[in-house]
């Protein structure tokens, strides 16, 4: 079947029709982060208090977290942007197969049950289109601190030997500073009997986010942030009502990125500028000023022009936003070499760039972009969630009406982003088939 043939039959199904040509203008709103807010909801388990979080993205992720912490018998109310969680009963430490696979972030909750009763059974994520994703890091930070681990049948049977099936604090030198690795690890050994240092671990603002929510509820957490955290083991962790999650900096930055490639000014809020700081960077190298106050930032595009990105673990460039910068650089004056250093196989939103005109030669993972004058609109699928964003904004800049589908990807991390971008000027709309 031809490329075409395969593509018009992908518009039967859900897709967003993107105008192009567009600009935008005003102040478009960020969600809370859908990687911390994921996180922090199963760190519900670590406590028989209720945790209250507020500034929760509505996603279908969050839809499905709430129903994975549900089956284990915690208690889960949404209401609007506020989730509060119960985990005083527990029924089962054995989150469904189907759920797990589908929502990598869930497979963390094996830190917290543990810490919490000891034993858990929870299903190896599947990799997925981006990589093979493994949680060698994971297994090998829960061992370390006690934890009895054999895997059958793709199922992490996971057991803490002794009488009171208590954690024992250690020293833990991470391979990779892997951000679930690296949460999944530290939820285990807040309730840990004596003290643990994690070396080597990842600094990503989620990271800092969930040390934070922990301290707030009794942990003893220091170095978040940095590359090595210590955690005193506590005996118990008490509930924390009305926490925030912090602003999405992927999503902030998909705005921005979205405002460079129509070259529209536009003000993004809110928004945490020291969490953006290697992306704000590359933005005013390609031609963007960017005005950055408490609240938010407003980026005004000049003429834009290569850059060069290698993405790195935080504080280097965002895996997440490299497909979206990439949108951006297919328009850009020169040539720009985009290098992917975080996953093995995250380069197929070029063919999909390719469709719409972009200029990209791909050589392992280092895809070299030439720009062009104008993308042409055509129908393209978004391959994962950022690759979904990344057609978006390449159809905002694109010559006619482009057909994005790929949607059940793109809902999973932002957050109703056609009404955000039609509400500062985009011509968006969403259609069943
Ligand atoms: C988190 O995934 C994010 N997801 C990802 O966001 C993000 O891309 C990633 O961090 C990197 O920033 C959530 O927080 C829910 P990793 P995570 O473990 O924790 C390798 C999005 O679009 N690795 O830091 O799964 C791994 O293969 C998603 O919002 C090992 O080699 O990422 C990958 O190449 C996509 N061994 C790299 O590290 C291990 O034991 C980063 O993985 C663990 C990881």
């Amino acid at each position: 079947m031809t490329a075409a043939a395969i593509a018009s039959q992908e518009i039967l199904k859900p897709h967003l029709t993107v105008a192009g040509g567009h600009s935008l203008g005003g102040t478009i709103r960020v969600s809370g982060a859908k990687n911390s807010a994921l996180v922090l909801m199963t760190a519900s388990l670590l406590t028989a208090d209720t945790l209250e979080l507020c500034n929760v993205p509505d996603l279908t992720d969050i839809g499905g977290m709430s129903e994975i912490l549900a089956s284990l018998g915690v208690k889960v109310e949404r209401q609007a942007d506020r989730v509060r969680l119960n985990a005083a009963v527990l029924s089962s430490s054995e989150p469904p197969y189907e759920l797990v696979n589908s929502l990598r972030a869930s497979f963390f909750s094996i830190g917290p049950l543990l810490g919490r009763l000891g034993h858990a059974k929870v299903p190896l994520p599947g990799g997925c289109r981006i990589g093979a994703r493994p949680v060698v890091e994971h297994i090998r930070g829960l061992k370390a601190l006690g934890a009895v681990i054999q895997v059958e049948h793709g199922i992490i049977h996971a057991n803490v030997p002794g009488p009171n099936k208590r954690l024992k604090g250690a020293s833990i030198i991470l391979d990779c500073p892997s951000v679930g690795a690296t949460e999944t690890i530290l939820m285990a050994a807040v309730l840990a009997e004596g003290t643990s240092t994690i070396e080597n671990v990842a600094q990503e603002p989620e990271v800092q986010d969930l040390a934070n929510l922990l301290n707030r509820m009794g942990a003893r957490v220091s170095g978040a942030g940095s590359p090595v955290i210590t955690v005193e083991g506590v005996e118990s962790l008490h509930g924390c009502l009305d926490y925030p999650v912090i602003p999405d900096r992927i999503e902030a930055g998909t705005f921005l990125m979205a405002a460079a490639i129509t070259r529209s000014r536009l003000r993004v809020e809110p928004v945490v500028p020291e969490h953006l700081n290697a992306v704000l960077q590359k933005l005013r190298d390609c031609g963007c000023h960017l005005d950055i106050d408490a609240t938010g930032i407003t980026i005004t595009p000049k003429e834009i022009t290569a850059v060069d990105i290698t993405t790195q673990p935080f504080p280097g460039f965002p895996t997440d936003l490299q497909a979206p910068f990439m949108a951006l650089m297919t328009t850009a004056r020169g040539t720009s070499v985009i290098t992917e250093r975080i996953y093995e196989n995250r380069m197929q939103h070029v063919g999909e760039l390719q469709r719409m005109g972009a200029s990209i030669r791909v050589d392992g993972n280092t895809a070299i972009v030439e720009g062009v004058f104008r993308l042409s609109a055509a129908p393209v699928k978004g391959s994962d969630l950022r690759a979904s964003a990344a057609m978006v904004l390449a159809g905002l800049a694109a010559d006619g009406t482009s057909k994005v589908s790929g949607l059940q990807h793109l809902d999973r991390g932002y957050d109703d982003i056609e009404a955000k971008l039609n509400g500062v000027g985009a011509v968006i709309s969403r259609q069943a088939s």
